[in-house]
């Protein structure tokens, strides 16, 4: 048997306290399966003298990251803290300063500073994995880096925020509106502390741009992301939506194409009877598409203590291993910088249109989008609460570019009582 590895732990949260209590339940299960013993050297958190409900006394206890990414007694640095910026970005630096691999589920982190922070850790010879920043307990980045290796990935999809699919579904079975529902999550502790990280679908596009780097060979770009959040999703878009066959998802894709890197996080339809259209709640859902291997579904949790700390520690086992792959799946130096390209890629559109009921405006609808070059797949006006008629139109693919001059000139006829809504159709 080789040196124990062993960890020094900063946070001591929920994900914190799951690593803690699978280091001490499957120590022989993981010393088996890893040929090392794995233990832990020493932990820090806000709070020494808070009951975690797992005993802490056997560890070192340090005041800082720093400094458990300092100690001589730490192989792996497992950072838990969270945060862009500030202690967590400190101490991981700290770490691959003194040649010491990090783990970590920090996932804004790595959206904003990950190809620094690559470039760090392969030039210090040292892994720095985070499974557990993407999709909880998916193993999705394992997918890419080696299950997928072998394809050329044409797209990445996926429902990356638990908190987002719960309140859509939420809003569906029950028909409350967004702001119910919001209250409701956040009264269950669903959501983030901000929970703008959620909603405002941030949280998710972190998750987005780190699979896009893994999947195109590219820089972390979350700047490039076009991004838009639930929280203008109504409980009447979900039910139109529906009687067209449709449900709305908080959906990230991610695609190369020959104008730059497509990459978006915003509410979109996609079919009702898809994985994706049939996932209720809080899971997670990542669709990854391959010229090879053609199409590949994960399901399942995104968040929670067991799942996180369960890729916390996959991560963990593959350093024990010896496995040392470059950050996202090529050197950091050799990723290439791609300009982004929001929306280039034409979609079917759903356009919900209210009108002011009088002859000829729908035609004058029709005719705007048929000026712009949009083609008209299905049509359905609903209601007749004159004197507005809601129209839903489901458009044949078209750019967002020529469906945005439609709308503009739809405007500008005079027969729109409120402004039109679009969201992008996703064939998945
Ligand atoms: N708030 C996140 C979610 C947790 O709902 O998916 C994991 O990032």
């Amino acid at each position: 048997m080789t040196q124990p590895l062993r960890l020094g732990i900063a946070g001591l949260g929920t994900v914190g306290v799951g690593v803690v209590q699978i280091v001490r339940r499957q120590a022989a299960l993981l010393s088996a399966r890893t040929g090392r013993d794995i233990t832990i050297s020493a932990v820090t958190a806000r709070s020494k003298s808070k009951d975690r409900g797992v005993p802490l006394s056997d560890y070192a206890w340090e005041d800082d990251a720093v400094a458990v990414a300092s100690r001589d007694d730490v192989d792996i640095f497992v950072e838990l803290i969270g945060g862009e910026d500030g202690p967590a970005k400190d101490a991981c630096e700290a770490a691959l300063a003194r040649g010491k691999h990090v783990v970590t589920a920090n996932k804004a982190m790595l959206a904003v500073h990950g190809q620094a922070l690559a470039a760090q850790a392969e030039a210090a010879g040292c892994s720095l994995r985070y499974e557990a920043a993407v999709a909880g307990g998916i193993p999705v980045i394992k997918s890419l880096l080696e299950g997928l290796a072998g394809n050329e990935i044409t797209r990445v999809i996926g429902v990356m925020n638990g908190s987002c699919n719960y309140i859509l579904t939420r809003m569906e079975s029950t028909g409350l509106t967004y702001e119910d529902i919001f209250a409701e999550a956040d009264g269950l502790g669903y959501l983030e502390a901000d929970p703008q990280l959620d909603v405002g679908g941030i949280d998710a596009a972190h998750k987005l741009a780190i699979l896009s780097s893994i999947a195109f060979g590219t820089q972390v770009d979350f700047d490039g992301i076009e991004l838009e959040g639930i929280e203008r999703v109504s409980i009447e878009d979900i039910r139109h939506a529906d009687d067209m066959g449709y449900k709305i998802k908080l959906l990230g894709v991610a695609q190369l194409t020959g104008r730059g890197l497509e990459q978006r996080m915003m509410p979109c339809l996609v079919p009702a009877s898809s994985p994706l259209g049939q996932l209720q709640g809080g899971t997670n859902m990542v669709v990854l598409e391959g010229d090879a291997v053609e199409q590949i579904v994960l399901r399942g949790p995104g968040a929670g203590q067991g799942p996180t700390a369960s890729a916390v520690l996959a991560d963990i086992c593959d350093i024990a291993r010896g496995s040392n792959l470059p950050v996202f799946g090529q050197p950091a130096e050799s990723l290439k910088s791609v300009k982004p390209a929001p929306s280039v890629t034409p979609a079917p559109y759903y356009l919900r249109v209210s009108l002011h009921d009088k002859p000829g405006a729908l035609a004058k609808v029709a005719s705007v989008l048929g000026d712009a070059g949009v083609s008209i797949d299905r049509m359905r006006q609903y209601g007749h609460d004159a004197p507005i008629a809601p129209v839903l139109i489901v458009t044949h693919k078209c750019t967002r570019a020529d469906l945005d001059t439609a709308i503009d000139a739809m405007d500008r006829t005079g027969v729109l009582a409120a402004a039109p809504i679009a969201l992008r159709i996703e064939n998945v």
